[in-house]
């Protein structure tokens, strides 16, 4: 697809529930008693993933664009698959689901598409083997195809050295399966969505500092869950609503738990314009967001902040790239095991674009400021790098072509759609 400099951005978008809630909401649904009744679903290719392994172990769920029923069968009434299951792109997917296979009394496996198989996958491996789990990769390199054959599981109290959700959900969730209480330290607090919805579902999940920690074999009862719009979504818009001369952007029901805010606090660091409006709280707090075009600088980002805004660096990067000043993202490897490595696509793409920027060992340095130009960019098939550029060349002179843009379809189905309409 081509993109070229935005004139005009003005209006209101509402962004597709967010990613995280909607596959927690599917596997929390199918493991517990009763239906779960879920408004707002993501219809994207991931959560699309996660629906059918649930089905293929015989969980009924019923997907219509209203709204998704799932009709669980409580913590043991998961069938052994007939086949593999397939979690195509989505490291949640892979990575949760283990951690339920682990309590099960039967043998799976489990691949996905090339991008998942070259994923990390040890970080998982490693403290659901210690919960008692046999978990092999087939092809030997701590990637899938896993095969995991569930066992009868033992709390264990894990310091994860990643701070990541989810692993650190891979834990909790093989510790509803586990002889005694499970915890999980990580080195900073990420993402607790499953912390807030398992609760919400009837499981007795504590959080304390950096430590989560879960109770085996609670009774988890079907719920309805609204999913808020995805904050992650919702950063393309806030980006371009900074970066487009005249812009000024409405971003309804956005979800904006403090795990997953960065987004916000950077933005306004930088000295973009953004109001939050509307601001309520019902299981995940949300808002609607007003954003105007602002002159942007250059900050440092580091530290515990980095989990709250990991997916969202891509976009940060585009936003730095045309902020006056530097720019220094640090304590952010894990940029290199996302979708794709996003340190090297990020520095070559932009780099092409014609900013200046360094990659480094844990992030990147950008010295912005520089005009933008157009350039052919390659998605790599990573959506948030599709979505990232498709905003770039809204700032750039002459002609953006983004190969792979299908991306989208991950997270995003409508997303150019709902860009275009913001620019006539
Ligand atoms: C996610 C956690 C994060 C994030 C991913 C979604 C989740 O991954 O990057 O897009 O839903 O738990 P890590 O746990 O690997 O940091």
């Amino acid at each position: 697809m081509i993109f070229q400099k935005a004139h005009h951005l003005k209006g209101e978008v509402t962004v597709p529930g967010d990613k995280s809630i909607s596959h927690r909401a599917v596997m929390f649904g199918s493991l517990a008693e009763g239906t779960t009744e879920v408004l707002n679903f993501l219809q994207g290719a991931d959560c699309l993933s996660t629906i059918e392994c649930f089905r293929k172990m015989g969980i009924l769920i019923e997907n219509t664009p209203e709204r998704i029923l799932i009709h669980g069968k409580g913590l043991h009434g998961l069938q052994k698959p007939d086949g593999i299951l397939d979690a195509g792109n989505s490291g949640t997917t892979t990575r949760l689901i283990s951690g339920i296979l682990a309590g099960q009394p039967f043998e799976t496996t489990l691949t996905g598409d090339s991008s998942i198989r070259k994923r990390p996958m040890r970080r998982i491996m490693e403290p659901l083997s210690m919960m008692g789990a046999d978990i092999t990769s087939l092809s030997n390199n701590d990637c899938a195809p896993l095969r995991i054959k569930g066992a009868p599981l033992h709390g264990i109290h894990y310091h994860s050295k990643v701070a990541s959700a989810q692993v650190k959900s891979a834990i909790l969730l093989a510790g509803l399966y586990a002889d005694d209480i499970t915890k999980v330290t990580e080195p900073v607090v990420s993402r607790d969505h499953t912390e807030i919805m398992l609760g919400y579902f009837g499981a007795q999940v504590h959080t304390e500092g950096t430590t989560a920690s879960i109770c085996p074999e609670p009774a988890l009862h079907g719920q309805k869950v609204c999913v808020p719009g995805d904050i992650s979504s919702a950063a393309y818009f806030i980006a371009a609503g900074l970066l487009v001369p005249g812009a000024e952007i409405l971003i309804r029901n956005v979800g904006i738990n403090p795990t997953r805010d960065g987004i916000l606090k950077v933005a306004q660091a930088m000295g973009g314009d953004i109001t939050l409006l509307n601001v309520r709280r019902d299981g995940e707090p949300t808002a609607d967001l007003l954003v105007k075009h602002s002159a942007l600088h250059g900050i440092t980002i580091e530290g515990e902040i980095i989990p709250t805004l990991i997916d969202e660096l891509p976009i940060i990067n585009v936003m730095a790239a045309c902020a006056e000043g530097t720019t220094i993202i640090r304590d952010a490897a894990e940029l290199k095991v996302k979708e794709s490595d996003r340190i090297d696509v990020m520095v070559n793409s932009l780099g092409a674009m014609g900013c200046d920027i360094t990659g480094t060992k844990d992030g990147m340095i950008i010295h912005g400021g520089r005009p933008l130009h157009g350039a052919v960019i390659d998605s790599h098939l990573d959506h948030r790098i599709a979505m990232s550029f498709a905003v770039a060349a809204l700032t750039a002179d002459g002609d953006t072509k983004i190969l792979g843009s299908d991306a989208v379809t991950i997270s995003y189905p409508n997303f150019y759609t709902d860009l275009s309409r913001l620019m006539h």
